[in-house]
């Protein structure tokens, strides 16, 4: 588990230091393939209007695979967290939704990744916002301190994805709204064709099979479960069985009120 724990962390610190040196990045898809051409999991989840206000450096670090921040409906005032905050375009734009009397945090556990997201933050000249290196497994929050809980594109890819949201229950407030993209098998797959889709999507330690995420979201307490597929894969010719079994989708749950 360490050992896939470094080697993500070793992937997203390189794909950090590309963002930084102005490279545009290499997403999930790409790291399969020997350079960062047009990605159909990565490119185009931000319409330009959203996008206009933040560093570009942000937006050119931006791995995730969906737009949870559009998707996920949030007021002013309130606290949310990122789960793999990356470079930081989700927590930007989330701080700037909750506005001055809210809270964004970013959590991740690559350093390499943090700095750049602080230097975003600098260049956003955003204040409420706040970047804690962590891990999703262990989320540095006390127990209902957060009204909405986001994430792009990286409960896939930990080792122990009913720990990351026995955590995120933890952390929310009762209420609280889980709103998140990932990549979501749905059906069954033999092994042989899941590597080769999870090689082709680049997400290390595994998507999760629809009924199995809801499980493990009702497991950790969770209500008003709701998968709902964003975008549908068509695998690029990696394993035509796979093709439209592989999806990004929107996740959303809620920590029931008591
Ligand atoms: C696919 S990138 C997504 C980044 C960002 N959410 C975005 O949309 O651009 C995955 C990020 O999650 C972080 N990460 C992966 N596993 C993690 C874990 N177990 N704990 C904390 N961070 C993790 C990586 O360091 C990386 O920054």
């Amino acid at each position: 588990m360490e050992h896939i724990k470094e080697i993500v962390q070793e992937k997203y610190g390189q794909a950090a230091l590309r963002a930084r040196t102005g490279a545009s990045s290499c997403g999930c898809a790409t790291s399969a393939t020997s350079c960062c051409g047009p990605d159909p999991i990565t490119s185009g989840l931000y319409g330009a209007g959203e996008t206009a206000a933040l560093p570009k450096e942000a937006v050119n670090a931006s791995l995730g695979c969906g737009n949870p921040t559009a998707l996920a409906d949030l007021h002013a005032g309130e606290t949310v967290l990122d789960l793999g905050s990356g470079g930081g375009i989700d927590v930007l734009l989330s701080a700037r939704r909750v506005g001055p009397t809210g809270k964004a945090y970013g959590l991740d556990m690559t350093d390499e990744m943090l700095a750049l997201a602080r230097e975003n933050q600098a260049k956003s000249g955003l204040t409420n916002v706040e970047f804690l290196k962590g891990e999703i497994e262990q989320i540095p929050l006390p127990d209902k301190s957060v009204d909405v809980i986001i994430s792009n594109c990286v409960i896939n890819l930990s080792v122990d994805k009913q720990q990351v949201l026995r955590e995120a229950f933890r952390v929310l407030k009762p209420g609280g709204r889980f709103a998140v993209s990932d990549v979501v098998v749905r059906g069954e797959m033999p092994d042989a064709v899941r590597t080769s889709m999870e090689l082709w999507v680049g997400c290390v330690a595994g998507a999760m099979e629809e009924r199995e995420y809801k499980d493990k979201l009702a497991r950790a307490g969770f209500s008003e479960i709701d998968v709902e597929p964003w975008r549908v894969y068509s695998g690029g010719g990696v394993a035509p069985e796979a093709d439209g079994k592989f999806m990004s989708a929107f996740v959303r749950a809620r920590k029931p009120l008591n």
